[in-house]
């Protein structure tokens, strides 16, 4: 039976990745998740009292905490997805950023090449290290072209300049003490369970409050978008097949500029919800990010080839689904909106053990 170490668990892919390990497979799952703004339990609800599911409060910069969960776990693979996510917060306050996505992944680096060094053959043949990365790291695009695995790095805002770093310390943990590691880089994520700072729920959620939907500069940047779940298989798929020491980049062949994502949404509102229709009209164009990339956009072919992976979801399908979610999901919407989540493990945890 595996024993899967997934960081960040209580996050929008992570928590994602997890709920489908829980529903598809026999994986034992350990979730180590500090609990930042980010991390929401309730978005595991489904998994809570599930016997193969175990919680970890930790943060990834404790080196003491981090070896006790190995020692504790005894994983058979890790998958790090732990960071600090959101670009325009990178700009307004780095810190955060150099210590989680950096300091954080050398700290899990190295209680993993620990812990690995002390595994029996087999167990130290079959180990992964499976770090999750962006396709931000790559840089922006002109008007042609697309991002491939051997894409040079140009990092250009706080927040993909240390996914960057770290995944160039993965690299390094691989080529230097021969951790097994692989290292995926994707494309804009979107679907149920996303904090609504980013573009997607952000602007759901506005329009069905009637409030202004605001677009950064003119609205033409263009963004590769691939629904969470679709990611999510693929993530398993990495960690099941993927070659020690290779990268994949994962993709859902969907670009759209800000504005035409922003118009889908309204558009399907103006269906679903036809109070205050049209929708399009709280349309508000706002200053730009500072240094906000031009386009990104990712050639899946490596992992469809080399794995079989293709996205399940079209991105009409995909916004579809994760528009009617939020309209359902009012509860887990409120909770965010009104910053109760945070209080959600206490409530709910009040007279259980933690894992
Ligand atoms: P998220 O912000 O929704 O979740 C991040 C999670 O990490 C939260 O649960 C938070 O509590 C936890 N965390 C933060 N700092 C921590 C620390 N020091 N110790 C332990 N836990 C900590 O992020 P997300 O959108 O789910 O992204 C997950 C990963 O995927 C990140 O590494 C991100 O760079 C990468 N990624 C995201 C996207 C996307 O579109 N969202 C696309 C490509 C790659
Ligand atoms: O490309 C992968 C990356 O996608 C991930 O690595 C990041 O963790 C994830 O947050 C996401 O980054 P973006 O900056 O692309 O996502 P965001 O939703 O913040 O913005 C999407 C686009 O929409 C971007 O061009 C900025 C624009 N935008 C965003 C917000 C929040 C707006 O026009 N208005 C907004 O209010």
């Amino acid at each position: 039976m595996k024993t899967i170490l997934i960081t960040g668990g209580a996050g929008f892919i992570g928590s994602a990745v997890v709920r489908q390990f829980i529903a598809d497979t026999d994986c034992h799952i350990v979730n180590v998740d500090k609990l930042t703004y980010a991390g929401n339990l309730q978005s595991l609800a489904s998994v809570s009292d599930n016997p193969r599911y175990r919680f970890e409060q930790v943060d990834i910069c404790d080196a003491a905490e981090v070896a006790r969960v190995f020692r504790e776990h005894q994983p058979s693979a890790v998958m790090h997805l732990a960071a600090e996510s959101h670009v325009d917060r990178s700009i307004s306050g780095p810190a955060d950023f150099i210590q989680t996505n950096i300091v954080g992944t050398y700290t899990l680096l190295e209680a993993a090449r620990e812990y690995w060094r002390g595994l029996d053959a087999e167990r130290k043949a079959a180990f992964r290290f499976h770090h999750i990365s962006t396709d931000e790291v790559y840089g922006s695009l002109g008007e042609n072209g697309f991002f491939t695995e051997e894409t040079a790095y140009e990092p250009n805002s706080p927040y993909s300049a240390s996914k960057a770093s770290s995944d160039h310390l993965v690299r390094a943990w691989h080529h230097t003490y021969g951790l097994p590691v692989v290292t995926t880089n994707c494309s804009n994520n979107y679907g149920p369970y996303h904090f609504p700072e980013k573009l997607i729920p952000l602007v759901i959620l506005n329009a069905v409050n009637g409030k202004s939907l605001p677009i950064y500069g003119k609205g033409d940047n263009i963004r590769d978008w691939l629904y969470v779940d679709d990611h999510a298989r693929a993530l398993r798929l990495v960690l099941e097949r993927g070659e020690p020491g290779e990268t994949y980049n994962i993709g859902g062949w969907n670009e759209k500029t800000n504005l035409e994502v922003v118009q889908s949404i309204c558009a399907i509102l103006d269906e679903l919800h036809p109070q205050g229709a049209p929708h399009s009209q709280l349309i508000t164009f706002v200053q730009d990010r500072p240094g906000h990339d031009r386009r990104y956009a990712i050639d899946a072919t490596k992992i469809a080839q080399d794995l079989g992976w293709k996205p399940q979801e079209t991105f009409e399908s995909g916004l579809r689904k994760t528009v009617e979610w939020y309209l359902q999901n009012t509860d887990w919407v409120q909770n965010v909106t009104s910053g109760e989540y945070q209080n959600w493990v206490q409530k709910n945890y009040a007279n259980r053990s933690m894992a």
